[in-house]
């Protein structure tokens, strides 16, 4: 029984190999896919509330792949470990671990000579982590948690709102949010900040 999926615009299409890392053999459709992740990610947010993080902790290659693996590790084998392949999105796979190490320096840097307000170093971090594109899949929602949990966590500010959508729709919100990734990317990160604040 194969795995059908169809990928909207600003999604990473999976291959064939991390189609077999699926631990639930009864999923056929994407809308059952979203569901498991959606209920795999509530009990994810349920930990992050009691975990009691700490900036030292969150901001290492640890606790990104750790965060992934609790976000997606009921439903996918290769939860919380680096991909190997190449995607449409993100930079060469061989790069993650050196890229990834770049950005948690540049953010400690940031929170300790407080180079931007808080709100945006969650948003610049939350925009370089998609644009390396850690893992096979869930790389925006997993993203997201992560600038919830800086935000929260390190700054002591109410998460973000991100339009109260988990944007797994390929609707108006996500667009927008999708244009703002874009903007992003030629250096314009005001519209992200907007965005996650809304
Ligand atoms: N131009 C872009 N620049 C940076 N990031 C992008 C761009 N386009 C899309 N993205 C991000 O990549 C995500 C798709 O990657 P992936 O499928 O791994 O994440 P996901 O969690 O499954 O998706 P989603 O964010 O839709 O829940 C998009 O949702 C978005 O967050
Ligand atoms: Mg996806």
């Amino acid at each position: 029984m194969g795995l059908e999926l169809k990928y909207g615009e600003g999604q990473t299409p999976l291959d064939e190999d991390e189609k077999k890392g699926l631990k639930i053999k009864t999923i056929t459709t994407h809308g059952e896919l979203d569901e498991f992740e959606q209920l795999n990610i509530e009990k994810a947010v349920e930990w992050t509330i009691h975990a009691n993080l700490k900036a030292n902790k969150i901001l290492t290659e640890k606790f990104v792949k750790d965060l992934h693996k609790r976000m997606y590790g009921d439903v996918w084998k290769w939860a919380g470990e680096f991909r190997r392949s190449e995607k449409n999105i993100g930079i060469s796979w061989p790069l993650i671990g050196i890229e990834l190490k770049n950005l948690l320096d540049d953010t400690k840097y940031w929170i300790a000579n407080k180079t931007y307000p808080p709100e945006e170093i969650a948003i610049r971090f939350k925009h370089r982590l998609v644009s390396i594109h850690c893992f096979p899949n869930g790389n925006g929602r997993h993203s997201r948690m992560m600038a919830d949990i800086i935000i929260e966590s390190i700054f002591d500010k109410e998460v973000f709102t991100w339009h109260r959508s988990n944007m797994v729709k390929t609707d108006k919100t996500r667009k927008e949010y999708i244009n703002a990734l874009k903007e992003a990317d030629n250096g314009n990160i005001e519209p992200l900040i907007e965005f996650a604040k809304n």
